[in-house]
């Protein structure tokens, strides 16, 4: 039997363990029944992953004699909203689940987020328990209590931090995702080298091929170390007041590029984080704060392992100077109207810039898509 990792998440509200393996949805009863108070859960999960995954986990449960409901919502970004919390709370009601019960978020970040808010309001707060079935949701979003829906106005505007009492991580389910998503996926595993682990950057300089291959060695080690990494960060600062901020270096703005694009799939979040953190690491280069040298070595990586970059946007999405300062003018880590932006003095070693010089920063967008426009026009020329 393979190796199982256990990382211990420690904030106030609430501790509890992530386990990462292979082969662990099957055997998902023997992680979860310790955590239920009741022998009873409901399963969201989306139309995709429902295919794909979720017989083993019903059958898992049922197996250990645990009542299931399930509830498959459509898949995509769209179901982060209002009408869909409503109608999954209207169906767990007519359930007639109870506080005591649990709701289980089987898929990616969507449904997490989705059903980790619906867990902290269902009769004001039940049972909750992440299994994520993207590489993003394995390193990221089902780490940490962040849930929420989007509202008209933007992304995660409305949420709450609530915290899972378990994170089962079955690293065998992504070998059903496309290319597309292991890569974006890999952008935000990338971020904790770059936040502040320059040996773990150095580790996916060597390794970061096997991780995109799903060599299982690395691909777990590549978790464990993401995920020890955040719980380190949100055992912290569980609510964002300071240190959780760095876990957005690259997004301020990644979130720039991805409300250009709008949210159909044309820029996924971890495609957008990859070219976010490019432009983190050569701004903070061009304000002289991080050696060119450092930027140079991070864009090196993204290209050998072909991730997005601002150069590979179209232009609708590189839009305007003004455009994106309008978007990161609205960022959740602003405060009095001043720019937060999460900035590197070198591999390894980012840090929260409070008062971002705005016209700096206008100049820098100006400056990447004059160079982006230069190199498709060589493109074009050279073609
Ligand atoms: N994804 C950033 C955080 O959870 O704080």
């Amino acid at each position: 039997m393979s190796e199982i990792k256990t990382v211990t998440v420690d904030p106030g509200s609430r501790r509890y363990d992530i386990s990462i393996g292979r082969g662990l949805l099957p055997r998902a009863a023997q992680f979860i029944a310790p955590h239920l108070k009741s022998g009873r859960c409901a399963i969201i999960t989306d139309a995709i992953v429902a295919g794909l995954h979720l017989d083993v986990l019903t059958k898992a449960l049922g197996d250990a004699g645990i009542e299931t409901h399930v509830h498959i919502l459509p898949a995509g970004e769209a179901t982060k909203s209002f009408d869909h919390l409503q109608s999954l709370m209207s169906d767990l009601l007519n359930d007639r689940l109870d506080r005591g019960d649990s709701l289980i978020a089987l898929g990616g970040g969507v449904i997490g987020d989705l059903t980790g808010f619906a867990a902290s309001i269902y009769k004001r707060g039940c049972g909750f328990i992440q299994i994520p079935t993207t590489l993003l949701a394995q390193v990221d979003s089902s780490v940490g209590g962040k849930t929420g829906i989007n509202a008209p106005q933007g992304k995660n505007l409305i949420g709450a931090f609530y915290q899972p009492s378990h994170v089962l991580i079955d690293t065998d389910v992504l070998s059903t995702l496309p290319e597309r998503q292991i890569k974006a996926g890999y952008a935000e595993v990338l971020k904790y080298g770059l936040l502040g682990d320059a040996e773990f950057f150095d580790w996916l300089e060597e390794n970061g091929e096997a991780v995109l291959a799903l060599e299982p060695q690395a691909i777990t080690h590549a978790i464990a170390k993401s995920c020890k990494a955040k719980a380190t960060v949100v055992s912290e600062d569980e609510f964002e007041r300071g240190r959780r901020a760095l876990l957005n270096l690259g997004h301020t703005f990644a979130h720039a590029l991805e409300a250009e694009a709008g949210y159909g799939g044309a820029l996924l979040h971890g495609e957008a984080v990859s070219a976010g953190m490019a432009m983190a690491f050569d701004y903070s280069a061009a304000r002289g704060i991080c050696p060119q040298a450092d930027a140079d070595r991070v864009k090196a990586h993204l290209t050998r392992l072909k991730l997005t970059q601002f150069t590979d946007l179209s232009p609708e999405i590189q839009a305007s100077p003004e455009r994106h300062m309008g978007h990161m003018a609205q960022d959740k880590k602003n405060s009095g109207g001043n720019l937060t932006l999460i900035l590197a003095r070198a591999i390894g070693e980012a840090f929260i810039e409070r008062k971002a010089d705005t016209k700096a920063v206008t100049a820098f967008w100006a400056a990447q898509i004059n160079k982006a426009g230069k190199k498709s026009t060589t493109k074009i020329e050279s073609a």
